[in-house]
């Protein structure tokens, strides 16, 4: 089996969120299931060129907006499974990944190069597997083109959703020139009077998935359709679930290579060590039986930031530190800075995206938040269970999967969760926290819980072959 993994971002060559760690790991896990796959993904500026091998290609042509660009791609072996980057510097030298107003044309021509890139490379993938909606372009296009026949009629789609609010919009008119010019082919990407490029990938691709079983069924209703839900209700046989995995060869607290100690569920005592650093990094007291209450998060209204704004007066008056590592939305940030100002000894902030800091603060923190309004699947409070801090989530998407209330009659449970969205449910969850963090031979029981679960990302690969070999049964 041959699958052609797209992806916008991926670690190690580039990462804004969960979608990065995901195409870094699933590829990788794809390999060892004896699958042959590649992993096909821009080259920016931002991306470490140590990780490059060497370039493959010099001359790649790509029929773009009516003429022939010539691109090199480039060969990386640093992502466990061979990657090939495409090294357009006109789209892809932007200092940033995602957040230019022609990130429709930029990701259109990385989806076009992807299928060049195929026909050039002269073996027709089984299946694309595309991410998001940098990635309906190619879906699109291998659909439309399946019409005419050639080179890859015969290879299957399969799109991922992660994150069903970003829609790939932009103004209809530009479908033209970028290069979909036939009624159907344009149709597929309307919504709402403007052009989508995840809701062409929605109604062409041949089967697709999502990274929670429970965000597989809340996105066919309209509270989380994000106005896609009846697509996805329409195409509900050819939607399944498949909750993500950790890549614990990169988040194992036993190996870390940002700690200042390493522990596991066997030995704790090196967790200590990790929390006198993570004080000290920020220039809090050396308390360290106090807790620490920690957040990493793109700030934005998704992550529950609006609660966490109302409840941090009582996470300060339980007596916890609070931690937050971030970077988005001004006004979460100013929020930050103005909490960080009025508890200056209690309260710690680090604007920006920070990836050893990610790593000291699961490992250093005693609790951690996640009272998301929304998540498609979640992969911090997966982090956070296997560094023996304990998550405080919302029973939403991947979150409610994942993460099992504590229960004291039997001992068993990995976190606390609560349902209502309101900053009542979540202060009166961080308090019942609180309770059993007071009482240690509880508390380890409970990060024990949660460090022994095993969310690697076997389970989930041997799902996605099980959909790939199924492309051939639709
Ligand atoms: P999402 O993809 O919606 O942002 P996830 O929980 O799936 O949420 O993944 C977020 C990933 O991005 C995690 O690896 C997390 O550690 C990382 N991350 C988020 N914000 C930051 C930040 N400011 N600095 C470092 N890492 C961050
Ligand atoms: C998205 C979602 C997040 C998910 C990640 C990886 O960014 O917001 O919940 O874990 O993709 O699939």
């Amino acid at each position: 089996m041959r699958i052609a993994f797209l992806s916008s971002e991926a670690v190690p060559f580039a990462k804004t969120g969960g979608l990065g760690d995901v195409a870094g790991a699933l590829p990788k896990a794809l390999a060892e299931e004896g699958i042959d796959v590649s992993l096909i993904h821009p080259l920016y500026d931002t991306t470490d060129r140590h990780l490059l091998r060497e370039q493959v290609f010099d001359n790649l042509e790509v029929d773009w907006l009516g003429h022939r660009r010539r691109v090199s791609v480039w060969l990386s072996e640093a992502a466990g499974a061979p990657a090939f980057l495409i090294d357009a510097p006109e789209y892809f030298s932007r200092g940033r990944v995602y957040g230019e107003g022609d990130d429709h044309y930029r990701f259109a021509f990385f989806s076009k190069a992807a299928l060049s890139l195929l026909g050039r490379l002269g073996q027709a993938p089984d299946a694309v597997h595309g991410n998001d909606w940098p990635c309906g372009f190619a879906v699109a296009w291998l659909r439309a083109g399946r019409a005419w026949g050639g080179f890859l009629a015969r290879t299957r789609t399969l799109l991922s959703i992660h994150n069903l609010a970003y829609q790939g919009l932009f103004d209809a008119n530009d479908l033209w020139r970028i290069g979909y010019r036939h009624g159907e082919e344009m149709n597929v990407f309307m919504s709402n009077g403007a052009a989508s490029s995840l809701k062409a990938g929605l109604m062409t691709s041949d089967a697709i998935s999502t990274v929670s079983r429970r965000y597989s069924f809340e996105i066919q209703g309209p509270e989380q359709g994000h106005g896609l839900d009846w697509l996805l209700r329409q195409r509900q046989d050819r939607l399944i679930g498949i909750t993500n995995g950790v890549d614990y060869d990169v988040w194992n607290p036993a190996t870390d290579r940002h700690l200042a100690a390493h522990f596991s569920a066997d030995d704790l005592r090196g967790k200590r060590a990790c929390k006198l650093d993570l004080l000290r990094r920020f220039g809090l007291p050396e308390e360290l039986d106090r807790p620490v209450i920690a957040t990493i998060s793109r700030l934005v209204a998704q992550k529950g930031y609006d609660l966490i704004e109302q409840a941090a007066g009582q996470i300060l008056e339980a007596g916890a530190f609070f931690i937050a590592l971030g970077s988005g939305e001004s006004r979460y940030e100013n929020f930050l800075q103005a909490l960080k100002d009025h508890a200056p000894r209690r309260v710690a902030v680090y604007k920006g995206f920070n990836e050893p800091l990610a790593h000291q603060i699961e490992a250093g923190a005693d609790i951690f938040l996640m009272p998301s309004l929304y998540e498609p699947c979640g992969l911090n409070q997966m982090y956070s269970m296997r560094y023996g801090t304990v998550p405080v989530v919302r029973a939403t998407g991947g979150l409610d999967d994942t993460v099992e209330q504590f229960d004291p009659a039997t001992g068993e449970g990995t976190g606390f969760k609560f349902e209502h969205y309101s900053a009542q449910a979540l202060s009166d969850k961080i308090r019942e926290a609180l309770v059993w963090y007071a009482r240690p031979a509880a508390w380890r029981r409970i990060q024990r819980n949660g460090m022994r679960v095993d969310n690697s990302w076997q389970a989930a690969a041997r799902k996605y072959v099980r959909v790939y070999h199924a492309l051939f049964d639709l």
